[in-house]
């Protein structure tokens, strides 16, 4: 008989976002006449920018000429689309194209890196935050720390006194909705310099960032040595559904790291398709980059107007300025699954419970700003009408 690898058993599956959406869709058969609106999706609502499609149907088309045709590219991506993102996101900042890698989404990338370090290494991760890390964490027969992210310090992670190897930040934060400042996360660089850590740094919800704040951590003193930091295009260019991102692994880290990696990735990954890489190129054309910031603000706008809702409603709430989601403390004397339950029910309005972000989520709920604006205002109009009648 096989055996299989036992980790993938205590994957967890009770207090998961396909828990959520098993429930939600129960709910939506058994109630077909009910208007059910989703405030719990982490997906983008807005479409893809027609110039992106226009551009990616013309790679699309120069395969089917064979002196433009494309196989195979490099596993760790196209040349043109390295240096375009190190010219707009990393400018003076000293980084080759050897450093950077093209591929198909920051679920994957941030949990692949862990390959990259000894399958000992501590890892840390924080007892609320995306569940993916510790999840994948444990198919790759890694074991992971957990540190609560507290109320009382506005959830921003503090560093430990113990050491760890590696540590999971990600910024702008899901499911809390904050950006940390250059304080925080130069404590952080300066822990894993101190620790001989390296920080996996998830920068998906970068776009959002609207305040004064670091847009990465390399703006951080030291953090090269340190760091790797992962990017998508999946809520900023709408590209959820077509899948691309990239990642930076600076020389610094260690003498070779580049090369072993390169190595590491030709034997595991075929690479990004060319029609996806010309259009995540185009994510930097001023015209688009118009657009993209017009899709950001319309997202932060309905995060805008959910949170003035819960506050109105005498909720305590966080995030939402800086970030797509918003983490709400819950009034009732209740658990996350039994406020998705009311909410679901007698609402019909889906939330994302905390406990599916760790323990100490228990006590609140994530709603998301990603849903059309139709939809914010409809969920957050039956929320105050519900809560007027019933404080
Ligand atoms: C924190 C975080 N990291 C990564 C991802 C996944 O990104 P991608 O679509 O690039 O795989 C998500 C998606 O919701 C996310 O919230």
């Amino acid at each position: 008989m096989v055996k299989i690898n036992e980790n993938l058993k205590y994957i967890e599956s009770e207090n998961s976002f396909a828990k959520v959406i098993r429930l939600a869709n129960i709910y939506k058969q058994e109630h077909p006449d009910k208007d059910v609106v989703s405030l719990g999706i982490g997906d983008v609502t807005l479409p893809i920018p027609k110039k992106i499609v226009d551009i990616m149907q013309n790679a699309l088309e120069e395969l089917d000429d064979k002196d433009t045709f494309k196989g195979y590219g490099d596993s760790s991506g196209y040349e043109f689309l390295k240096s375009t993102i190190l010219d707009n996101e990393y400018k003076n900042m000293g980084f080759t194209t050897k450093e950077i890698y093209i591929s198909n989404g920051t679920k994957t990338d941030s949990t692949n890196i862990l390959e990259l370090f000894d399958i000992n290494s501590k890892i840390l991760i924080s007892d609320i935050m995306y569940p993916i890390y510790h999840n994948a964490a444990l198919c790759l027969n890694r074991k992971t720390y957990v540190m609560p992210l507290k109320e009382e310090d506005n959830f921003v992670p503090q560093v430990p006194e113990e050491h760890y190897d590696i540590i999971y930040l990600c910024n702008p934060n899901n499911p809390i909705g904050n950006a940390y400042d250059y304080d925080t996360l130069t404590s952080w660089v300066n822990y894993a310099n101190r620790e001989n850590a390296i920080i996996i740094y998830d920068n998906v919800y970068e776009d959002f960032i609207s305040y004064n704040l670091p847009h990465s951590i390399y703006e951080i003193n030291g953090a090269k040595n340190v760091a790797i930091e992962l990017k998508s295009f999946s809520k900023s260019l709408s590209f959820s559904g077509i899948r691309c991102s990239y990642y930076i692994i600076p020389k610094e880290i260690y003498e070779d790291v580049n090369n072993i990696w390169a190595l590491r990735t030709i034997n595991r990954f075929n690479g990004v398709n060319y029609i996806t890489q010309k259009g995540a190129k185009a994510f930097y054309d001023a015209d688009v980059q118009i657009e993209v910031k017009k899709n950001i603000n319309y997202y932060l706008e309905n995060a805008h107007i959910l949170k003035e809702g819960f506050k109105k409603c005498g909720f305590s709430i966080w995030g939402g300025e800086n970030a797509p989601y918003l983490w709400v403390k819950i009034k009732e004397n209740m658990t996350s699954w039994e406020i998705f339950d009311k909410y679901l029910h007698e609402l019909n309005i889906i939330i994302t419970p905390g406990i599916i972000f760790g323990a100490s989520g228990d006590k609140y709920f994530r709603i998301s700003a990603l849903n059309t604006r139709e939809n914010t205002i409809k969920a957050i109009e039956r929320i105050i009408k519900y809560y007027e009648k019933n404080n």
